[in-house]
């Protein structure tokens, strides 16, 4: 089965707008022309424009990191998916960071998955336990949780136009990064038969289902060579234009 291979960088509240422009241009112009993935770029949204400007002509797509799940209304500092559409590709939705600081759970991340692919938005659906939850033994029910959050009432249709990043909180921004091996088991061994058992095998095979958390240039071409890990959902790194080009050269791993 082959999946899509997607390395995103996730700028998080990081870059002016003109400060996102010069980085994005960084990697553009480094960027090698034969890729074995597709790179995405998720800055805020006010450097939106800026990046779209620079990555305009190269393989370069756009992302957003979190939209509402209405076209529009009254809904203060909120940015819709129909005001994403025009820009982006990609919009990662239920980030931990989100669940975490700003309460998103999953019944509103399953009303944005659902109107992000409604504007043609791809969803980056991230899912994750966290460390107490992962010394608890509970990784693989916070993970099927997440999962059945985020496609309830979604088609099978739907749901092969999604993407998953399966973060373990305790591994971003720490540091700490799950062993290859760990983050290939959450995968096959919990995320996919997740999938399976709301779809079926050949759904569960086909999402692209990314790893994140302290990816870097040194440790991505082990992520990314594991058999379930199709790229990588890349904060801090991402921050660096040198780091970032190493990750996505690590995708190489994979052909
Ligand atoms: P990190 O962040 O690479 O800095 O750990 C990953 C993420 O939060 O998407």
């Amino acid at each position: 089965m082959t999946r899509k291979i997607i390395i995103a960088g996730n700028w998080k509240m990081h870059k002016t707008p003109q400060e996102a422009g010069v980085l994005a241009q960084a990697i553009v112009s480094a960027m090698p022309t034969n890729l074995a993935c597709e790179v995405v770029l998720c800055p805020s949204h006010t450097a939106l424009a800026t990046v779209s400007t620079a990555i305009a002509g190269s393989a370069v797509q756009l992302g957003a990191q979190n939209c509402h799940w209405e076209a529009q209304g009254a809904f203060t500092g909120e940015t819709s998916p129909a005001m994403l559409a025009g820009w982006c590709q990609y919009v990662i939705i239920g980030h931990s960071e989100r669940r975490q600081f700003f309460g998103e759970i999953n019944e509103t991340v399953n009303r944005k998955v659902k109107s992000a692919l409604k504007y043609g938005l791809t969803p980056i659906i991230c899912v994750g336990e966290n460390l107490a939850e992962n010394e608890a033994g509970l990784t693989q029910a916070v993970v099927s949780d997440h999962v059945n959050g985020a496609y309830a009432g979604l088609s099978a249709e739907d749901a092969l136009k999604t993407v998953i990043a399966y973060e373990p909180v305790w591994a971003i921004g720490t540091g700490k990064t799950a062993t290859a091996q760990q983050a290939d088991d959450v995968i096959g061994l919990y995320i996919r038969p997740a999938l399976a058992a709301l779809y079926d095998e050949v759904v569960a095979q086909s999402i692209t289902i990314q790893y994140g958390g302290s990816v870097k240039a040194s440790n991505a071409a082990e992520l990314l060579g594991m058999p379930n890990i199709d790229g990588a959902l890349v904060g801090g790194a991402s921050l660096q234009a040198g780091e970032f080009l190493g990750i996505v050269a690590g995708a190489s791993a994979k052909s």
